[in-house]
């Protein structure tokens, strides 16, 4: 969930970087930051509890520095706090750690260099790690590469460290399950948990796989495998420019991003649907097509918001395909005992990449002999490389911590995944192809009047903004969306907010319903909209004040509610990538209104990499 930053090079600009790459990731996490350098022979570290910020105000006097390593922290082992802030030195001051991950045999580590003479100052796993390399370097005389191989051959958990030691001349690094990327710029090495830091320093990338070592001068990188052997590298070129992690003229990275959505859905729809022939284009999954369209079952995992994609994954999956999809919590499926052999497939969706769980759950899948398809923003990310085939959603990099145009993303990837099965199994014929394909290619500019029109919508999410709870209701493929919108409520403004298939509300939720509790309804004009208004109907005879999203001027609607959004036409299986926009809208200004940080919710970090 950390994030990492390193820097060695000629420049003596690395304090400078390490602190602009904090930033940068500092989505994964902001309970603390802190960094560390060599100088003089000694290791020195600067650390602070809260955001980038205060670190940086802390190391204003610090001299040039040609190496450094930087943490930004999302709290695991021990609450957040200066003690607790990574960089950790290690007792004998031998060396200095980052690490994104969790030690799982910490505690036992910990009684054995207790019984060394080891003190430890901070509660965390991080800083057993750092004592249990030192111990290694020191008992057998190591070098500080050859100490971390030794030490890490006794550690079990999940990991990306970044290490240097009090000579100042490298920086080690290693990681397990944890993501791990290197710049390779002009004479100098930019380390991060992913590229974000790396962006517009370095053209070249390299992501470490699990059990590799990198041992990083100045001049130089070597990469060695398990064995600790020099293994060979291949450098992959790093598209993001400056543009990706910048704000361009928006108050927040989530209204950005929110802003971006016409421009990532046609990313994610461009040359798939003008392919040569009717069929969509989707490179990465051509080769297992054959096992794709055998399938018996389909299992989507997923988490957060990826899960909310994942169920209208199944209704536009089993609408139009009527191949049986189950969906399930990655974070569930494990521990579930789940049924699955090599008939079956099981896609992963993830912005991410990385998100612990899902990564988990589809390892399992895949011992089990099942196909692997990953739905992934994050190319090169872990989940993307360990899926047999897949499909990029293209939405660039999102920074704000409440997922928004990732989430369209994957639904769009999702409907062409579901087009494409339906058209070859003989499901739909030519002409609904090209009604899809039609619909597809104008969501775009629809998503864009959406937008175009988000001040009505601000003006609504005024007007309910001073409200605690919050009920989200639809039924059908809406029902997920009304999920999404309650997540995305609550996660940025901390209001208590629920969603409900409509239908379910007189079976118990009703109850909560006074004028203190207003409902928003996702309610396109789809085979479920009649039903939905006696539904809408029933709550306002309770005095509920409801808020309708829909894509129709209903007379009838117009004179039950107190607020409606009327979002442009389209086909009722692509309904969510437009009803979805103003919740986002909705949420974002509610929270504003309630001066929360949106980039940066309280408790939460962009990339889940720990169970
Ligand atoms: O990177 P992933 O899509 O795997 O992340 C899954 C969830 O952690 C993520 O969607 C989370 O729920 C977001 N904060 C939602 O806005």
């Amino acid at each position: 969930m950390c994030g990492i930053v390193g820097y060695i090079g000629h420049d003596n600009t690395a304090i400078k970087t390490v602190l602009k790459g904090l930033y940068r990731l500092e989505y994964r996490g902001y309970d603390s930051a802190g960094l560390a350098y060599a100088e003089s022979g000694q290791i020195k570290i600067k650390r602070a509890k809260g955001a980038v910020s205060g670190l940086n105000d802390k190391c204003k006097q610090i001299g040039p520095q040609t190496l450094a390593i930087g943490h930004t922290r999302w709290a695991t082992h021990g609450k957040p706090s200066e003690e607790n802030a990574h960089p950790h030195v290690s007792f004998k001051r031998e060396l200095a750690l980052v690490h994104n991950g969790i030690i799982e045999n910490y505690k036992y580590l910990k009684e054995i260099l207790k019984d060394e003479g080891y003190i430890f100052s901070s509660e965390t796993d991080t800083e057993v790690l750092a004592n249990w390399i030192e111990h290694a370097k020191l008992r057998y005389d190591l070098a500080l590469e050859d100490a971390v191989h030794e030490a890490l051959k006794g550690v079990h958990g999940a990991y990306a460290i970044a290490v240097l030691d009090s000579t100042g001349q490298k920086i080690v690094c290693a990681k397990k399950s944890s993501p791990l990327a290197i710049g390779i710029g002009e004479k100098e090495y930019i380390i991060g948990s992913d590229a974000t830091p790396i962006i517009g320093m370095a053209k070249d990338v390299i992501y470490l796989e699990d059990d590799q070592i990198a041992v990083v001068t100045k001049d130089d990188l070597k990469i060695r495998d398990i064995d600790n052997n020099d293994t060979s590298y291949k450098a992959e070129k790093l598209l993001l420019d400056l543009q990706a992690v910048e704000k361009k003229g928006f108050d927040s990275f989530m209204m950005k991003e929110i802003n971006e959505q016409p421009e990532t859905v046609a990313d994610c729809l461009r040359g798939r649907l003008t392919a040569p022939g009717p069929e969509i284009a989707l490179g990465g999954i051509e080769a297992v097509m054959p096992s794709l369209l055998r399938a018996r079952k389909i299992i989507i995992v997923a988490c957060g918001t990826s899960w909310h994609s994942a169920l209208i994954g199944k209704y536009m999956i089993e609408g139009l395909t009527r191949i049986p999809v189950e969906v399930d919590y990655a974070s569930e499926f494990r521990y579930r005992r789940p049924i699955i052999d090599s008939e079956d497939v099981v896609i992963g969706i993830t912005q991410s990449g990385e998100t612990a769980d899902t990564k988990a759950a589809l390892e399992l899948a895949k011992t089990k002999g099942a196909l692997i398809l990953g739905i992934v923003n994050v190319v090169g990310s872990s989940i993307a490389r360990l899926s047999h085939a897949g499909i990029y959603t293209h939405s660039g990099v999102e920074v704000g911590v409440a997922s928004t145009k990732a989430f369209t993303g994957q639904v769009a990837a999702l409907s062409l995944l579901a087009i494409k099965l339906a058209y070859r199994l003989g499901y739909i014929d030519d002409e609904k192809l090209m009604d899809l394909k039609d619909a597809l290619e104008e969501i775009p500019s629809q998503i864009q009047e959406i937008l175009d029109d988000s001040t009505a919508i601000e003006g609504i999410a005024d007007i309910f903004s001073q409200y605690e709870d919050f009920l989200f209701l639809g039924r059908g493929i809406s029902f997920p969306v009304a999920l999404e919108g309650a997540l995305k409520l609550k996660e940025i403004s901390y209001i208590h907010a629920e969603a409900y298939p409509a239908g379910e509300m007189k079976h118990g939720p009703i109850a909560l319903i006074d004028e203190a509790c207003p409902s928003i309804f996702v309610m396109p004009k789809d085979n479920t909209y009649g039903k939905t208004l006696s539904n809408l109907q029933e709550i306002k005879a309770r005095s509920g004040r409801v808020i309708a999203i829909t894509d129709v001027v209903d007379e009838d609607l117009v004179n039950s509610v107190d607020a409606v959004v009327v979002v442009p036409k389209t086909l009722p299986e692509l309904t969510p990538l437009l009803t979805t926009v103003p919740l986002q809208i909705f949420s974002h200004r509610v929270a504003i209104k309630r001066s929360r940080n949106v980039d940066k919710p309280r408790n939460l970090a962009k990339s889940v990499t720990v169970e």
